[in-house]
This record gives C-alpha cells, structure tokens and sequence, in this order.
C-alpha cells in the first residue's frame, strides 16, 4: 500500500517508516519540520537502501495535503503529526489546539475528498487522566488533565463521529504509554530540542555527559522504590503495533482503540540501574521535590492489541537502553560531524 506518515520524520514516524518500508508499502513522508531535521532521511535511506518521497508541508495545509494524497495515490494514513509536550500545552493551550485538532480536522476533510478513509491515529495514554485502576484497560473512564492530553481525546472524539457518520472508515487510535528506544542502527532516535522533558532521554545525555545528573522527581510515592512507576515500550515494537493495526484495519471497518504499551511497569530508579547497566556509564542523580501532575503508577493492559491485532511488545528493558545508548552516542558524533 501508499502510506502517507504525517509527522514521519519524527521520533515515532520515522521508525514507522523503516517497519513499513521492510513490510513492502510505499512511505511518503509529510511533515513541516517544526520538531525533527531533514536529514533524518539520508539516515532512513542508509537503513533501507532508499529514503523515503518527502513532503515538507503542514497538516493544515488542506490544498497540499490534497494534492499529495493524490499524487501519491495513497491508501492509507499513519498521523503522527502533533504538538506532544505537557508542560508546553498548559503555556499555550491554543497553540495545542490549532496545531493537533485543526491540524487533523484538515487531514480528516482532505482524506474524505479524496477517498481514502484508513488511518492510524497516534493517540496517547494520556486520555486517560487519573488511573483509576490499574492495569489501564481500553474500558477505563477517559478524562484528560492537561490542555495535550484533551487535544487527543478531541481528535479520538471526532474520528468517533466520522466513523459513525460514514461506515467506510477505517480508524485505529492507538494509545501510546512511554514509547523509548531507538532502532537498532543507531541511526535514528528520540531527539529532543533544548532539555528534555522525558525520562530516558535525559538518562541517556547524562550517561554521555551532555548534563551533570538527573534529578528524580520524588521519590516518595507508594510504589516499589518510592519513584514513579511507567510502562516503557520499545518503540520498535511500538511501531511493529502500527503495521498490526494496518493489518486489522483492512478487514476490519469503524473506530477502534487499543493500548500499545508493554502491560507492565519499571521505576525510575530501576529505568536509571538498566541504563548504567546497558551503558557501562553512571547516571548520577539527586532527589527532588515530585513534578506537578505526575501520577505515582501507571501501566496498561495489553490483552485486546494481543487479541485482535496478535501484537504484543517483546523487547525488554535492557534493549531500550542499549539501543538508546547507541542512538546517544552515534548521535553525539554525528552532531559533532555536522558541526
Ligand atoms: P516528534 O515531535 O518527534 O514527531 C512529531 C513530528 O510531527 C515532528 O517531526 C514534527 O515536525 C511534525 N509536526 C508537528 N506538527 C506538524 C504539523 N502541523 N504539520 C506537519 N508536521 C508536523 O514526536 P513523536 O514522539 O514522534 O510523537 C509522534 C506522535 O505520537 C505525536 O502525535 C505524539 O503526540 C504521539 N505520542 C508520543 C508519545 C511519546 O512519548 N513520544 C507518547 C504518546 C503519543
Ligand atoms: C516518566 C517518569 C517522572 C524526567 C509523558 C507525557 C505523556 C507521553 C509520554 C506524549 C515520571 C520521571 C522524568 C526527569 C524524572 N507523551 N522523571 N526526571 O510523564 O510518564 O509521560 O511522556 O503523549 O503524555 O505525560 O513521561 O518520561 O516525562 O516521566 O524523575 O527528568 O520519570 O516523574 O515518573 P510521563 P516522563
């Protein structure tokens, strides 16, 4: 199939580019740059043998996004385009709004126009605001707590409403829980702008020596060692999850939500042992007050991706490590290169 990945030579997309591509689909990536670099795809074509057709250009750029589903003659959509960082989204809650829900709203009618109605959507664990039980089942009550994670479930919202509206669509909105990892290569990776938000990505720049320590936030919730509990996903198998929901997208029309999440949780002091492990190198880390908005635990159950998608995530902790650390280090140097 034609596969058009909005935000594709981002963190998640751009793997999802090598998982398609080695799956036999034609990959166009559409993306405005806002977040990654162009040269992700040279990196792409040194991993596939070709780099994939790339589109700069803007979700909401309803006049391109047209011409280029019917230029390429695309199937289907995997939209990983989006704005994604909390704290940013509580400072400019419209930013979020025009860039996540207008931005796919756009997407949605420049699809219905040209007929193509399959789509991977990038959702985001963070639709379900508070546990309220644990492990999180697809059932759970939704209620985002942040301006972010409210963009999610408005897009989920309204690919509900299409697909009631239209029985031809077919929609998988796939709820990411911590996605970290890098590909095997080294080549492509998660690269954050400025300080990470993120855990590992900031593990792996103190391992390198990009910052002195990491400052762990809390250590006093009622968890196994007192620091926050997450379900970490290799995003190989992340993105393995996203050709499993293509799969059943093809026989399966309507709007379906599954958890992509290893169905278990690591702390962040266990996260910080792996890495010293996977690494060779310590993490120094001090202490801190808790971050606002952080849960003590959370973590998914997998069972229904598992059922109707026969995917579950395979890769442990000391391979999301390793492979980070491979990206850090080959990134470091080709920054250095570049320079
Ligand atoms: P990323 O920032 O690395 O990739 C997003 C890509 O989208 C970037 O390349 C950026 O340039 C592009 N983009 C942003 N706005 C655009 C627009 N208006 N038009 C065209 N391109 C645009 O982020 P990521 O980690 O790869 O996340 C991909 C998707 O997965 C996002 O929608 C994010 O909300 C979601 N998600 C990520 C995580 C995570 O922890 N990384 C967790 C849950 C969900
Ligand atoms: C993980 C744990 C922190 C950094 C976020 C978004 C979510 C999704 C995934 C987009 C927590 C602790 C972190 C640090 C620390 N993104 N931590 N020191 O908050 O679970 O989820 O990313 O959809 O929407 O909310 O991930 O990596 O920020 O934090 O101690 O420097 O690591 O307190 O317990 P989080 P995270």
């Amino acid at each position: 199939m034609n596969i058009l990945l909005t935000g594709g030579s981002g963190y998640i997309g751009s793997h999802a580019a090598v998982v398609l591509a080695q799956a036999g689909h034609e990959v166009v990536i559409y993306d405005n740059l806002s977040n990654s670099r162009a040269d992700v795809l040279e990196r792409l074509g040194r991993i596939l043998g070709q780099a994939p057709v790339f589109v700069h250009g803007d979700v909401r750029d309803a006049a391109l996004l047209e011409q280029t589903l019917r230029h390429h003659r695309i199937d289907a959509v995997m939209h990983f385009a989006g704005l994604k960082a909390v704290g940013e989204s509580v400072a400019q809650p419209l930013a979020y709004y025009d860039n996540n829900v207008i931005g796919s709203q756009r997407l949605l009618q420049a699809m219905q126009q040209c007929g193509v109605r399959t789509l991977v959507f990038s959702s985001s664990a963070t639709v379900y605001g508070e546990p309220q039980y644990l492990p999180i089942d697809e059932d759970h009550p939704t209620g985002a707590t942040n301006p972010y994670g409210r963009t999610k479930l408005h897009i989920e919202q309204m690919l509900a409403d299409l697909a009631v509206s239209d029985a031809s669509w077919r929609i998988a909105c796939l709820r990411y829980f911590n996605p970290v990892g890098a590909h095997e290569s080294g080549l492509i990776g998660e690269d954050p702008n400025g300080i990470p938000n993120n855990l590992m990505p900031f593990i792996a720049q103190v391992a390198v020596g990009r910052r002195p320590q990491l400052s762990v936030f809390g250590d006093d919730y009622d968890t196994k060692d007192g620091t926050g509990v997450r379900d970490f996903i290799h995003v190989m198998d992340l993105v393995e999850g996203h050709l499993a929901a293509l799969n059943f997208l093809g026989g399966n029309a309507g709007w379906h939500a599954f958890n992509l999440g290893a169905g278990q949780g690591a702390s962040v002091l266990e996260m910080v042992h792996a890495f010293e492990h996977a690494s060779g190198r310590k993490v120094p880390y001090q202490i801190v007050d808790r971050r606002p908005g952080d849960v003590a635990s959370t973590y998914s159950k997998a069972d229904k991706a598992w059922q109707a998608l026969g995917w579950r995530a395979r890769r442990g902790l000391d391979e999301m490590c390793a492979s980070t650390w491979r990206w850090q280090q080959a990134d470091v140097k080709q920054k250095k290169e570049s320079l």
